[in-house]
Parts: C-alpha cells; structure tokens; sequence
C-alpha cells in the first residue's frame, strides 16, 4: 500500500464503518482522483454470456446500493461494477450499527438489511447513464415486509432489464429473514421461472445470474444446480457474505450478528464455486467472491472455476487502489506463464478446490 492509501485507509478506519463508506461515495461522485486505472491488455479480456468484459474483475454488489457512482467505480479499473440490492420500495435496513469491522481478520460484518432508495431512484441515475458503455450490472432483491417476493423479483426484472448489462437475483443476504429460503428447490424452481417469463416479456433481455450463499450444503448445490440448468439461467455468483464464524482469529466482534465477508470467507467460498463448476459444467458463467484481496486470490477463483471474479471487503482494508493492483498483477501473470487468455486458467484447480470438506 502506498503511503497516501495508507493515510486515506487511516482516515477512513477514523470512522465507523457506515460513515466511511458514505465518505469513500461521496468522493466517488465527485470525481476526486482516489486512483489511477490499470494498463489495459487484452488477454485479460473475456467475453461471456454476449458480454465484453476489459478484464475479469469487478465490483461486488452491496457498495453501491443505489447506482450512485458505476462509472466511478470502473474508472478505478474494475472490468464491471454490480449495482444494488435495489428493492421495488425504498427501505431504512436495520438499526444502526449495522457493519462492523473486524481489522485482525480483514473482516467484516453486516446486517444493513437491504438499505436502498428503491427502484425509481435507481432507475433515475441509470437511465442518465444510458448509452455510456462499460458493464453495469444491475443486482434484484424483495422488500423485507413484500406480500409476493417472487412478484419483487419480476418488477426489478421488468424495470432493470433496459439498463442492466446482466441482472443478479439475489436470494442469499442474510438479513432479510426468510429470504435464503428462496434457495430450497422449489421455491427457486417457481423464483427463476418467473424471472425468465419476465424477462422474456421486457424489450431487451440482458443474462441473469443468481447469487448464492456460501452456507449451502452439498445436497442444496445440487438441487441450486439442477434448476439453474433447468431453467436456463445464464450463471451463479458464489458467494454472498456467511452466518459462520470459523477462521476467525480475533473474535470481538465475532459475536454480531450478520453476514461475515473478507479473508476469512475465502476458503469456504472457494470450495463451493468449484463444487458448483463440478455440478453446472463448463457453459454456465460463473463469478467467483468472498475474500479476494490480491492478484494471487483472485486468480485462485478462476483457477477453482470462476468466469469472473468480484471483491467488496478487500478495499475496505486495501483502498481504491486495490483494483488496479490486481489487475496489473493479473497481467504478470499471464505474462509470466504465457498465456494468451487469462480463460486458460480456468478450472485448473477445480478438483483441489471441489475435494475440499465443506464442513
Ligand atoms: C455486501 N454484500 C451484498 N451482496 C448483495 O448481493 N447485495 C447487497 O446489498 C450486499 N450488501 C453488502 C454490504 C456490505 C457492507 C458487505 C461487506 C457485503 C455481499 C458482497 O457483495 C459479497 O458477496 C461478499 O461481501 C463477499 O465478498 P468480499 O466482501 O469478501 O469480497
């Protein structure tokens, strides 16, 4: 870390949490230049589901709730940013605090509960965007006290589907009680094919990926597995933020109660992207996050199975400048082994990461 990211990071860590994120927009919006973006090189482009991705790595959704700086955020160097969770109506969350750190770990843990402004506002700065180029996708989610969540889904569908370069039907945060029950066969059977028929009835039909949690047990990544084949879904995003607490070395904050995401993720997250590569095959997309936070992480995702990989936490503790270093780190990579696509990395540790106890 340089010394000015060092300096920022302590400014920020001056904060809690929930400050020093608005913060750390704020200056997004503006346009203060908190980074300089990464060399472009081609062979860390990749193209899947239609799309033109730069380079693999991207912004995972839950930093920026409401669309406020996408472009920002590419700015920094990530190949795409995901926007969201945006619920139909605007939601206050939980009661602060509601994120907390955990330095020891490289940790955090939330329970914002789906704060956001809501559809309309979302829909408001996207279509001022419209047009601009760069992948922005566009992450879904049900209002916690919705009489018909599925029918949540469908509106995020049929309102997003215009702006979205892919959509992200996100049925894992922990926070929204009930809500990772939409992940139990049926349930997701009814979820995705009403998702499809929406957006089969909108104008233009961006890919949809389904975001999963890490606390998934074999038999439920089978049955995930099996309707997402079934129903033609165009990817998986593995992971969302965990209920469990191992890996943790310090445990003062251990005890909040939330979804645990950063390092200590990593491992567990892992073992079940390659476990969902094993079950899907090798057509559907894959996005691999949870604890990456170098070039070295990030890679292990696409070596485990990942298309594409995403981070949050990891610049929490590592600053905007994160991005850019992986990506330049990417590049050594590729260049250091001699490949002509960073794809080539794909499912190269697969069996290592599948065999892995998910215990
Ligand atoms: C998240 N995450 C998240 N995911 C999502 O699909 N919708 C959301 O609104 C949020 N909100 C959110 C808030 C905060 C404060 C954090 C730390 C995380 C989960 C995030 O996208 C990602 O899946 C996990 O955090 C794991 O990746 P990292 O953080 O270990 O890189």
């Amino acid at each position: 870390m340089s010394m000015l990211d060092r300096i920022g990071q302590k400014l920020l860590f001056s904060f809690d949490p929930e400050t020093a994120h608005g913060l750390s927009i704020a200056a997004l919006r503006c346009g203060l230049p908190v980074a300089s973006r990464a060399p472009h090189d081609a062979r860390l482009e990749v193209r899947l589901c239609g799309l033109d991705f730069p380079n693999p790595l991207g912004m995972a959704a839950g930093y920026d709730k409401n669309a406020e700086v996408p472009d920002a955020l590419l700015g920094l160097g990530f190949g795409f940013a995901e926007v969201g969770t945006i619920t139909p109506l605007p939601q206050p969350g939980n009661p602060k605090p509601r994120i907390f750190r955990l330095t020891a770990d490289e940790a955090v843990i939330n329970r914002l509960g789906f704060n956001n402004e809501g559809h309309e506002a979302a829909e408001r700065r996207l279509a001022a965007r419209k047009g601009r180029g760069g992948i922005v996708g566009v992450n879904i989610g049900a209002n916690k006290d919705s009489a018909d969540r599925i029918g949540d889904y469908e509106r995020g569908v049929a309102r997003f589907a215009p702006y979205a370069s892919y959509l992200t039907v996100n049925i894992s945060s922990p926070n929204t009680p009930g809500l990772r029950n939409m992940q139990a066969r049926e349930q997701l059977g009814e979820l995705l094919s009403r998702v499809t028929a929406a957006r089969a009835a909108s104008s233009v039909q961006p890919p949809v990926f389904l975001k999963i949690a890490p606390d998934l047990v074999d038999a439920e990544l089978e049955d995930v597995a099996a309707e997402v084949i079934e129903k033609k879904i165009e990817g998986v995003i593995v992971s969302n933020t965990t209920l469990a607490r191992t890996g943790l070395r310090r445990t003062t904050a251990a005890s909040e109660s939330g979804g645990l995401s950063g390092r200590p993720l990593f491992e567990r997250s892992t073992a079940v992207l390659a476990r969902m590569r094993k079950l899907l095959g090798p057509e559907i997309a894959i996005i691999g996050v949870g604890g990456v936070d170098s070039a070295e992480t990030a890679l292990e995702k696409i070596r485990a199975g990942a298309d594409l990989v995403q981070l949050y936490t990891g610049m929490i503790y590592a600053g905007p400048a994160l991005p850019g270093r992986i990506v330049a780190g990417m590049v050594r990579v590729v260049e250091k082994e001699r490949l002509k696509s960073i794809a080539a990395l794909r499912d190269t540790r697969c069996q290592h990461w599948a065999a892995k106890s998910l215990s």
